[in-house]
């Protein structure tokens, strides 16, 4: 009898071939606009100390109140799989002293993130995001650069479908002022019991409330945007104005609230057209008072966190991921084993050269070689037999064309 199968848990999201060189190329473009604007990688490890994420993230959200994936270790410790980005690298910007060195500390990351919610298309419970963190400023400037960082991956993947909505959350002060006619109106509403708690910890997170009547009830609710001090406003007003003059597109969203709490200030979402009721690609905000929260000094900070499995879905609803473009350059069929010595060997000095180089390797005999080089889409292929090891001349066949041309071994990387 045959053993049963095992399965990956559910709603997890995973990458095999072919597909997982969509989502290399995708994480990849989403990076780089980072990496071109000065911000370093920064690992961190995926379990942290759950109190990080209760006091970092917010006993209000939904993500720490239900959808944590904690447990306890072989010491009896409180672990939680991160949920998210943010409060682990102001974690570790605070044990690593990073905050006492050149301001801004600019930091990239990219990995798994969890959280047990119920999966559907483009929501799963171990997801991937690439996040960025700029710590130690509160320059309006740097709030439009992480913007722009943001809005530069998916316009370097050819993304168009999207629209970026911004608001501003204020600051401490404007956020207190609000919050007190915000609890007023909220107390003239019919409330049951969980959402009255809710509402108790975080009166906002009712905004974000999804049943059909709490939207209605909330429609005449005093707004935040309403209740900004002057320097909030000045703030976000430089924010709009740099993007401007940037020429990235936005509409103001006075009724986001973000699903974490830590947010201040200026807070943004990119939300993508094409992908139904899971279209938040990336957001992300200030979060003035987090630090402090965790334990460090009082310094603000801004980011984003982009969602990769669903930038993909994107970019695959917008039909402009090719896989053309991953494909190799060369696939080298040897026949025999002195053809396979010098195959290796050719290999390696091309791939050394940048190029990206398969063998068929097995002694499949040159007919079922060359259906395996026309499987895996390469630009070129070449058959090294007796005569051509006698020669160095090989016959570098284009796959696409069918054309051929005689090509020197040692010459071959010019013809690539
Ligand atoms: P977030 O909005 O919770 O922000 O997540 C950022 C992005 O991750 C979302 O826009 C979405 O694309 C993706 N995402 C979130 N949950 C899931 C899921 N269950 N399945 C698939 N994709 C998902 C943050 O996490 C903040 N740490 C971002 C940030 C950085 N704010 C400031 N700095």
């Amino acid at each position: 009898m045959s053993e049963q199968k095992i399965q990956a848990p559910k709603g997890v999201s995973e990458y095999v071939p072919e597909r997982s060189k969509s989502f290399e190329f995708v994480r990849n473009a989403l990076i780089e606009p980072a990496k071109r604007a000065g911000y370093q990688l920064i690992e961190l490890p995926v379990f942290e100390d759950t109190e990080l994420f209760r006091r970092g993230v917010g006993e209000s959200t939904d993500v720490v109140s239900k959808e944590m994936y904690t447990f306890e270790d072989r010491g009896g410790r409180s672990i939680t799989l991160r949920p998210e980005g943010t409060a682990g690298v102001m974690r570790a910007v605070i044990e690593h002293g990073l905050d006492r060195g050149q301001l801004p500390v600019k930091l990239w990351y990219a990995g798994q993130f969890f959280r047990a919610e119920r999966p559907q298309a483009g929501r799963f419970r171990q997801f991937y995001q690439v996040g960025i963190e700029a710590i130690g400023l509160d320059d309006p400037a740097i709030d439009a650069e992480v913007i722009a960082i943001a809005d530069a991956g998916f316009k370097s993947l050819g993304l168009s479908k999207y629209r970026l909505e911004i608001t501003s959350l204020g600051d401490l002060a404007s956020r207190a002022a609000h919050r007190v006619e915000l609890s007023k109106f909220i107390e003239t509403l019919d409330l049951d019991e969980a959402t009255a708690e809710r509402a108790k910890l975080n009166p906002l997170r009712l905004f974000d409330d999804k049943r059909e009547e709490m939207k209605e009830a909330m429609l005449g609710a005093p707004l935040l945007m309403d209740y900004l001090n002057e320097e909030s406003l000045q703030h976000f007003k430089s924010v709009m104005k740099y993007l401007d003059q940037m020429e990235i597109a936005y509409v103001l969203n006075s009724r986001m609230v973000r699903g974490l709490d830590y947010y201040t200030g200026t807070t943004f979402e990119f939300v993508h057209e094409l992908l139904g009721a899971q279209s938040g690609i990336g957001g992300g905000g200030r979060y003035d008072g987090l630090m402090q929260a965790l334990g460090g000094q009082a310094l603000s900070g801004i980011g984003f966190g982009l969602g990769i499995d669903r930038v993909l879905l994107a970019a695959e609803a917008e039909g402009i991921i090719s896989q053309e473009s991953f494909v190799s350059d060369l696939y080298i069929i040897p026949l025999g084993d002195t053809a396979k010595e010098m195959a290796l060997k050719i290999a390696k000095d091309l791939r050394s050269a940048g190029k990206t180089v398969e063998i068929a390797f097995g002694d499949r005999g040159l007919k079922g070689s060359m259906k395996a080089a026309d499987k895996t889409g390469a630009s070129y292929v070449v058959v090294l037999g007796e005569s051509e090891l006698e020669s160095s001349v090989v016959e570098l066949k284009r796959m696409k064309t069918g054309e051929s041309s005689s090509v020197k071994i040692a010459s071959l990387l010019q013809y690539l």
